[in-house]
């Protein structure tokens, strides 16, 4: 298959690309840094991906900026980047995947158990990942043309404890992760929010 990955540089992103080449596909990475340009905060930007790249099979997105900050302290402009980036770019995707991938292709996207496990300074993401997550069980009913859309929900990611100095044992490691954004990719499921934490990788 031909699959784009978005957000293929990134921690998650760089896992899935490798895990899907290694399963044989063909996979182009985009990000607003590399080759392959895109930012899920421009529509336009979108369109332009998949006009400059065609007979796309799959995309998955493992990109969107989501905040934490005490909710006190959140401002309109940190909500406000929060839902055009990991809400809205990524919905903006799926509709456009839903009018350029090939018949039976699939898109997906990357939510978060901060939507069902909330934790002190979440109170944006959570809500971001709320709303993608009722956005992929609703845009699963109506994909056209056998066109798939699931979401992977990470719980923490290992290397990204480390990176902040956490400590890593609650979290999954990245190419873990990477393994349940192939499934969603090679597998059948439609509208389902797949969750990736260490204690538990099944659909809901
Ligand atoms: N890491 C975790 O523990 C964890 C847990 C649960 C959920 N998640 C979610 O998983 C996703 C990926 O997380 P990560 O830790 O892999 O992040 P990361 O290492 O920061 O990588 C993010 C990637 O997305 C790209 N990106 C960011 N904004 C973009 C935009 N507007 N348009 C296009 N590309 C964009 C970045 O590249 P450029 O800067 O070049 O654009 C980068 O490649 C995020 O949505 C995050 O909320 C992560």
């Amino acid at each position: 298959m031909k699959v784009v990955v978005i957000g293929g540089n990134g921690t998650i992103g760089s896992a899935v690309a490798k895990a899907l080449g290694a399963n044989g596909h063909q996979v182009l990475t985009a990000s607003r840094g590399s080759e392959l340009k895109v930012d899920l905060q421009d529509q336009a930007s979108i369109e332009a991906l998949f006009a400059s790249v065609p007979n796309v099979n799959a995309v998955v997105s493992c990109a969107g900026d989501g905040l934490f900050k005490p909710l006190t302290d959140l401002t309109d402009a940190d909500f406000e980047l929060c839902l055009r980036s990991k809400l809205m770019g990524q919905v903006n995707l799926v509709r456009a995947a839903a009018k350029h991938l090939l018949d039976r292709g699939s898109v997906t996207v990357t939510t978060g158990t901060l939507a069902m496990h909330p934790m002190p300074g979440s109170a944006a993401i959570s809500l971001v990942n709320a709303g993608l997550d009722g956005f992929v069980r609703g845009a699963g009913l109506e994909m056209p043309r056998g066109i798939r859309v699931n979401a992977v929900s990470p719980g923490w990611i290992t290397e990204t404890l480390l990176k902040f100095g956490m400590d890593p044992s609650p979290g999954l490691p990245a190419v873990e992760c990477a393994n349940v954004y192939v499934s969603a990719v090679e597998g059948a499921d439609q509208g389902k929010i797949i969750e990736a934490t260490k204690l538990d990788v099944t659909p809901r």
